[in-house]
C-alpha cells in the first residue's frame, strides 16, 4: 500500500470513531484557528514565507513548510485551501499558471489554463444576426472552459516532497468543519446570492435564507467530499468517476457542453517562461497563453532608455511615459497574442530591444498619444482571480495566479460536488472587435476553437538579481494585471520603494482601447490635472487588483507583503 492510501485510510478510521480526532491537520496545528484569525499585512521572516488572499491559506502554507514541505508543497496546500476559504477566486473549477524557480536555477512554467470543450466553436456566443450574447460567455454552464486546476496541482506535485493526501488535508478539514467568514467574504457572498441561486441547479453551501455576516461559520460538506475523492483517487477523483459525472450532469441543467471525454483528456502543459533584463534585474514571467510576460517585457524595454526615477514618482512625465508604453504593448496584445498551440505568437520579436525602440519612435514626451493612430506593430517571424507567492528555506520560489475569471466564475455550483465553475470562455474573442468583460479586444489569434486555451492576462512573475532568488509577485485584475506588475516592479527598482509600498501604491491603467487612463480613487489629483492638460482622458475608478509578493532582502531576511485592498495576509517562520 502506498503512503498516500495509508494516510487516507488512517484519516477515515479516525473520522468514523471520534469527531474531534477527525481534524488531523488542525488538531496537530493548534496555532491555526479557523474560527479566529487575524490578517497580517507585512512581516519579515527568517526561513520561508507565503502571501495569499486569505490568512488561513497563508498559515496553512507556512505550516506545511514547517512540517518538511518545500515551496511546491506549500503552494499546492494553499491552492486547495483557497478553493475553500476564498470561493470567489480560489478554485478547483478554474485554471491558472504556475511559475517557479528552484534553488538551483531551474525554471518551471505550468499552464493549467482552462481549454475550450471539443464541440466549442468560433461563433458559439453569437445570435443568428451575428451579434454577441454576452451573458452566454459569462453566466451558467456554457461559459465554462474545461477546468485545469486539479491537473495543475498534480503536475506541480512532481516537484514537492510530501504526499498529496497530506497537502489536501487542511482544505478538506476547512470545508468539512467550517471556518468563519471575514467581513469582506460575507459581503461578497451576499452580493452574488441571487445569481448563484439562479444559475445553479440546486442551492449550495454559499447561499442561505438570511444574509451572511462577519463571524458566521460556513460549512461545505459537498466540497469536502469532492476534495476527499481527489485525495483518495488522485486525478481520477476529479476528471473521472463521480465528480466528472456531477459536472456533466450540471451541464445538462444549462446548455453546457463539457463532456466526460473533455474532462478525461485535459492536460496541463509545460511552457517556457519569458525572460528579460531590466536595470540589473532578471525578470521571469509567464508566456502565452498568458499575455502577461510579453506585455511586461515590452513595456519595461520601451521605458528602459529613460531616467524615470529622475522624472519623479507618479509625476505627469513618469505616468505619461508608462501610459504610452502600455498603449503600444496592449495594441500588440489584441493582434498578436493567443494560445501558441493554435496561433504563431511572434514572441521573440515582440520582446526584442529593437522592436521596443521602434514602437517608441513616435513617442513625444508630454503629449497624449492616440489609440486611433497606434495600431499593433508588424511582428511577423520566420475581475476575480487570486495570486499567491511562496519562498521556502532552500530558496525555491513559486508564483501562482489562478482564476474562475469573473467573481465566483459562471456562478454555477456543481450540484452534489459543491464547487463553482469558471466563465473563462469570455476571455476568448467571441467576435473580432467586440470587447470582452475587461474591455479587451481580440481577433483571429484569440478566436474560439476546440481544445484551444483562451488568452490570459495573468502574470505570475519572479525576479532574480545576480542569479539569486529575489522576488515573487502577482495579482488578480483581468487586463490590468500586467500593468499592475509593471508598476510594482518600477516602484521597487526605479523608485526604491519597499515591497509593501510598491504593492499599496495607487495604480493607473491604459489598455490601448478604450483610449483612457484609469486611475484608482487615491491617485494624486495634481497628476490627473496635468495629464488632462496633455490631452489624456482620465477616469477614476475603485481599487483594482490584490497584489501579493515576497522578496529576499540583502541581509537574507524574507520580506512578505499582502495588498491593502483585500484580506490578503502573510505567514512564515
Ligand atoms: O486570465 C485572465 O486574464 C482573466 N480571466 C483574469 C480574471 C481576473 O483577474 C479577475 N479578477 N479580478
Amino acid at each position: 500500500m502506498n503512503h498516500f492510501k495509508r494516510f487516507i485510510i488512517c484519516t477515515l478510521f479516525f473520522t468514523s470513531f471520534n469527531h474531534s480526532k477527525a481534524q488531523i491537520f488542525f488538531k496537530t496545528h493548534p496555532g491555526i484557528n479557523p474560527y479566529q484569525f487575524e490578517t497580517i499585512k507585512e512581516k519579515l521572516f527568517t526561513h520561508a514565507a507565503v502571501t495569499s488572499a486569505h490568512p488561513l491559506a497563508s498559515m496553512v502554507g507556512a505550516a506545511i513548510m514547517q512540517d518538511g514541505g518545500n515551496a511546491f508543497d506549500a503552494a499546492i496546500a494553499v491552492h486547495f485551501a483557497l478553493a475553500v476559504v476564498h470561493p470567489s477566486a480560489g478554485n478547483i473549477g478554474g485554471g491558472g499558471f504556475l511559475l517557479a524557480r528552484t534553488n538551483n536555477g531551474k525554471l518551471i512554467g505550468l499552464d493549467f489554463r482552462e481549454a475550450a470543450p471539443a464541440i466549442a466553436s468560433r461563433d458559439m456566443y453569437l445570435d443568428e444576426k451575428g451579434n454577441p450574447i454576452t451573458s452566454k460567455s459569462l453566466e451558467g454552464p456554457l461559459a465554462s472552459g474545461i477546468p485545469g486546476s486539479v491537473s495543475g496541482m498534480f503536475n506541480a506535485h512532481v516537484y514537492a516532497k510530501l504526499p498529496m493526501a497530506q497537502l489536501m488535508e487542511p482544505a478538506i478539514e476547512l470545508a468539512q468543519y467550517g471556518f468563519v467568514l471575514t467581513e469582506k467574504e460575507a459581503g461578497s457572498l451576499n452580493s452574488v446570492r441571487d445569481e448563484l441561486l439562479k444559475l445553479s441547479s440546486a442551492p449550495s453551501a454559499y447561499t442561505k435564507n438570511t444574509k451572511w455576516k462577519k463571524g458566521d461559520t460556513i460549512f461545505q460538506p459537498e466540497l469536502a467530499a469532492t476534495l476527499r475523492r481527489i485525495q483518495i483517487n488522485g486525478l481520477a477523483g476529479f476528471y473521472e468517476g463521480v465528480t466528472a459525472d456531477l459536472i456533466v450532469k450540471e451541464m445538462a441543467n444549462g446548455s453546457g457542453i463539457i463532456s466526460t471525454t473533455d474532462l478525461k483528456d485535459y492536460q496541463t502543459k509545460k511552457r517556457v517562461p519569458i525572460e528579460f533584463d531590466y536595470k540589473n534585474h532578471h525578470v521571469i514571467s509567464f508566456s502565452p497563453p498568458s499575455s502577461g510576460g510579453i506585455l511586461i517585457a515590452q513595456m519595461m524595454k520601451m521605458i528602459s532608455p529613460f531616467d524615470i526615477a529622475a522624472m519623479g514618482y507618479q509625476s505627469p512625465a513618469a505616468v505619461g511615459l508608462m501610459v504610452e508604453s502600455q498603449r503600444r504593448a496592449y495594441a500588440d496584445r489584441a493582434e498578436h497574442m493567443g494560445d501558441p498551440d493554435f496561433w504563431k505568437v511572434p514572441t521573440r520579436t515582440l520582446i526584442s530591444d529593437a522592436y521596443a525602440q521602434q514602437r517608441m519612435q513616435d513617442y513625444t514626451p508630454g503629449v497624449a498619444g492616440n489609440s486611433k493612430n497606434t495600431n499593433a506593430g508588424h511582428a511577423k517571424e520566420s475581475e476575480q482571480t487570486t495570486h499567491y507567492s511562496v519562498i521556502d528555506k532552500e530558496g525555491n520560489m513559486v508564483a501562482i495566479t489562478t482564476t474562475l475569471n469573473g467573481s465566483y466564475g459562471n456562478k454555477t455550483v456543481v450540484a452534489g460536488a459543491g464547487f463553482l465553475l469558471n466563465n473563462e470562455m469570455d476571455d476568448f474573442s467571441t467576435k473580432p472587435g467586440v470587447p470582452n468583460m475587461f474591455g479587451a479586444l481580440g481577433g483571429e489569434a484569440n478566436a474560439i476553437a476546440p481544445g484551444k486555451r483562451m488568452l490570459s492576462s495573468m502574470t505570475p512573475t519572479l525576479v532574480t538579481v545576480n542569479n539569486k532568488a529575489y522576488l515573487t509577485i502577482g495579482s488578480p485584475g483581468g487586463t490590468t494585471i500586467p500593468n499592475q506588475i509593471y508598476e510594482g516592479l518600477i516602484n521597487m527598482i526605479d523608485f526604491k520603494m519597499s515591497l509593501k509600498q510598491s504593492i499599496d501604491a495607487s495604480r493607473f491603467h491604459h489598455q490601448w482601447i478604450p483610449d483612457q487612463i484609469q486611475v484608482e480613487a487615491d491617485f494624486p489629483d495634481a497628476t490627473i490635472q496635468a495629464l488632462k492638460k496633455q490631452g489624456y482622458k482620465v477616469n477614476q475608478r475603485g481599487y483594482f487588483g490584490r497584489m501579493d509578493g515576497i522578496r529576499i532582502l540583502p541581509n537574507g531576511k524574507i520580506e512578505a507583503a499582502g495588498d491593502k485592498r483585500g484580506d490578503d495576509s502573510v505567514a512564515g517562520y
